[in-house]
């Protein structure tokens, strides 16, 4: 079994799930242990929820040097991208269900601002949607729950998409790295670990919500998955 320390797996804190009343204490304790934070972005259409946005994530670079991961869950991709390419969001992650008809555009106007460009895909979208431009992304983030909340029924058969993924990535050189979110706790570590996506996503059921103190949520993380 693998630990999190030996595989030295790439965190991603999902924000949305933080304790908005310790915001900073979270932000100065995590940026010394993970890679990046990933920042959710609803507008309340794709999903029936709204929660961060790029105010948020200017406020969050207030407190951390970390590079920002957006998770964009909105209809209207073209608006989104720009207002994260206008502050610089490290990467940008789109969803793949939208973009029919702007995809390459949208991929070029991110990369050509020098920042990272990402799809997810929902449950029930193949991989298969990806591959007109699939050579051409930095990630590929692959959802473990229907978009939209934390703490939501963990979805088993995603993980076969990460699977696919690496195998299309190994047979074609892609470049993309494989992200997974939603449901990353102790319940599911063994099969996403075997899975082996590149950045896990982990929220409340993972860490925000362990204790009520970021020191003892995170000790009490990595000694589960030891
Ligand atoms: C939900 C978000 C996730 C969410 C995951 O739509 O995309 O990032 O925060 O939370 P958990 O890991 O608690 O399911
Ligand atoms: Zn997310």
């Amino acid at each position: 079994t693998s630990t999190l320390k030996e595989r030295e797996i790439a965190l991603a804190p999902s924000l949305m799930t933080m304790d908005l009343d310790q915001f900073k204490e979270q932000l100065t304790f995590l940026d010394t242990r993970v890679n990046q934070y990933h920042i959710d972005i609803m507008d309340g259409h794709f999903v029936p929820n709204i929660t961060l946005s790029p105010w948020f994530i200017e406020e969050a670079r207030k407190i951390s040097n970390l590079p920002m991961s957006a998770h964009l869950m909105v209809t209207d991709a073209t608006f989104w991208v720009q207002q994260l390419v206008d502050i610089k969001c490290e990467e940008i992650s789109m969803p793949v269900e939208v973009t029919n008809g702007v995809a390459f555009r949208l991929i070029d106007q991110i990369h050509d601002a020098g920042l990272k460009a990402g799809m997810v895909m929902n449950p029930e979208t193949p991989v298969s949607s990806l591959m007109p431009f699939i050579d051409q992304l930095d990630s590929v983030m692959v959802m473990t729950i229907d978009p939209g909340f934390a703490g939501q029924r963990f979805l088993q058969v995603c993980l076969d998409k990460i699977v696919e993924l690496r195998r299309l990535r190994e047979e074609h050189g892609y470049r993309y790295r494989i992200q997974m979110d939603g449901s990353t706790n102790l319940a599911h570590w063994k099969m996403i670990s075997d899975a082996d996506p590149d950045v896990y996503v982990i929220g409340r059921s993972g860490l925000f919500g362990l204790t009520d103190n970021i020191a003892d949520s995170w000790k009490q993380m990595v000694q589960e998955y030891e």
